[in-house]
């Protein structure tokens, strides 16, 4: 079976002065990340559903809106109707994740579950089955431009076993420090979608920066298949 890889470049690095001609750059992605934050669950403010109504009406590519709000049951329907085809909520801010999972899947998105870095992968071992996609942050969430925590690689490993013992197949999403040069490692240990900001936005080319990463990734996925 090949492992399709992708990558949702972070629009946390676009110029949001010019977000559409930057959205224009990265027509190649597979998703584009939204990384919503409330300064309360993270310190940082950041994006609401103006900017998603936004990307909604700028582009095609489905949106993967990561939300990092305490309460996100609250206001996971206002990102739903703004045009999110993919909502990811922390289990550390989600009183009731099963509640949570089920109502944004009824409501035709599809729904993931984020781990901080400091978050044990077995808290979704009961859950895990009901997941459209994991993601597994390599930093500590508020900001871009972090550096990665390679203790994640360990943790991807653990997740595909899970994922394995359960029959389930979730889209493994990475998230904090991805570039081209640890891809192909992420990609070997279970990775499957590309979050980045900065290693997207920053290029001269947020095109060939895209196609280079999934490059990398695509690399590292058939050394784990050899
Ligand atoms: C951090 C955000 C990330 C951020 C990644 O809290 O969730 O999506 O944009 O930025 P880079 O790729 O620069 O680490
Ligand atoms: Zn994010």
């Amino acid at each position: 079976m090949t492992t399709q890889i992708k990558v949702s470049p972070s629009i946390l690095s676009a110029d949001m002065a010019q977000l559409g001609h930057d959205l224009e750059r990265i027509a190649n992605a597979d998703y584009i990340h939204i990384d919503v934050m409330d300064g309360h669950f993270v310190q940082n403010l950041t994006f609401g559903t103006g900017i998603v109504k936004a990307c909604k009406s700028a582009s095609n590519i489905p949106l993967d809106v990561h939300l990092m709000v305490t309460n996100p049951d609250s206001t996971v329907d206002w990102y739903i109707d703004a045009g999110a085809d993919l909502i990811t909520v922390h289990v550390e801010a989600s009183t009731h994740l099963h509640r949570t999972i089920t109502h944004i899947k009824e409501r035709g998105c599809k729904a993931g579950a984020v781990l901080n870095p400091g978050t044990p992968v077995n808290v979704l071992e009961d859950i895990i089955d009901e997941l459209d996609m994991v993601l597994l942050m390599s930093v500590n969430p508020g900001f871009g431009g972090q550096k990665f925590i390679p203790r994640v690689l360990e943790k991807l490993r653990q997740l595909r076993k899970m994922c394995i013992e359960h029959g389930a197949n979730p889209e493994i999403e990475i998230d904090g420090g991805v570039s081209v040069a640890n891809a192909g490692q992420l990609a070997a240990a279970g990775a499957t979608v590309f979050v980045a900001g900065s290693a997207v936005f920053g290029a001269d080319d947020p095109a060939a920066a895209v196609d280079a990463i999934r490059a990398a990734g695509k690399r590292g996925c058939a050394q784990q298949d050899a």
